[in-house]
């Protein structure tokens, strides 16, 4: 898919051609910069879009920057102005994906964090399923997640997803959908680009922030959706083993919205169908996400 012709980059709007950077900067060799995914969802009676949770998108972006000590010269209201500036200027009249890059900029050979110039881009993207709604088959990957004492998790640093693409394409080459990564502890701590949900007895659980997981906004989202519909849900350590005999299993995150996994490791979960929990918060979901959720319109900002 090809992006909006329109992108920000160092404090201008430029056509996406004109933001380029050079092979030497400091991002591309060591991987020193931190992104967001949002999503834009096209609301076909309203023709307008809608992002959902800009504002917490761009809290975590500077939580990111603060950790990887990245400059960002712009405040959470100036990240959502410019979104929503470049968002009007490209017209898509679809859903889109949204991808603001903070990242160390300068043409420099030395690997370290201070002292070196940062630069701000974003740009914009048609965008429709990453992942099949109807459900995934996964299998759990031999590559662990990264350590929050090697690269943190928690923040979107753009490096650190080599471990993902490394997961990910072992994955498919041995023909699953996508992966679920273990922690060094052995324990389960998300999918290779989502967090990770599962349902026993009637319980929503998910394992805790401290165990090297992005701490996601559809996750928080569906934790709130969840108790918004009388579920029980709780954060604690996931056993790989758990995940073969629990009820439904599912992803969540910006770019898989709720994708139920319908299989892992070759054994069916919830019969290789998606269970009725995840259903339930996957319409909720997108409900809200659409901007067709009264009792979760702030979550959603409309494009003029
Ligand atoms: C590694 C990882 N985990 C989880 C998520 C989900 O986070 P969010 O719901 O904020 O998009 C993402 C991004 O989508 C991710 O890249």
């Amino acid at each position: 898919m090809a992006a909006g012709s329109i992108a920000f980059f160092r404090d201008r709007y430029v056509p996406l051609e004109e933001a380029t950077v050079s092979i030497a900067t400091h991002a591309l060799n060591y991987g020193t910069g931190c992104f967001e995914g949002l999503r834009a969802y096209y609301n076909d009676e309203e023709h307008r879009s809608y992002i959902f949770r800009m504002a917490e998108h761009y809290e975590r972006l500077l939580d990111s920057c603060h950790i990887l000590r990245i400059a960002v010269p712009y405040s959470v209201e100036d990240l959502c102005a410019i979104t929503l500036e470049v968002m009007r200027r490209n017209q898509l009249e679809e859903d889109a994906y949204i991808r603001p890059l903070a990242f160390k900029a300068e043409p420099l050979i030395k690997v370290t964090l201070e002292g070196i110039e940062d630069a701000f881009g974003l740009f914009v993207m048609p965008f429709g399923e990453y992942l099949p709604l109807q459900g995934i088959r996964v299998v759990t990957s031999s590559w662990r997640r990264i350590d929050d004492n090697a690269i943190p998790a928690r923040a979107k640093v753009t490096g650190s997803y080599v471990n993902t693409a490394l997961a990910v394409s072992d994955a498919h080459a041995a023909g699953f959908d996508d992966c679920i990564f273990l922690n060094s502890d052995g324990h389960v701590s998300e999918g290779s680009a989502a967090n990770l949900f599962m349902v026993r007895d009637g319980q929503l659980i998910t394992p805790p922030i401290t165990d090297n997981l992005l701490e996601g906004i559809t996750r928080e989202s569906l934790m709130a959706l969840a108790v918004d519909h009388g579920l029980a849900v709780s954060e604690r350590h996931i056993d790989r083993s758990e995940l073969y005999v629990a009820d439904e299993v599912f992803l969540a995150g910006t770019g898989v919205q709720v994708v139920p996994v319908v299989e892992i490791d070759n054994r069916l979960v919830a019969g290789g169908n998606e269970g009725p929990i995840t259903k339930m918060l996957k319409s909720a979901y997108l409900l809200a996400a659409r901007g067709n959720d009264p009792a979760h319109r702030t979550w959603v900002t409309p494009v003029a």
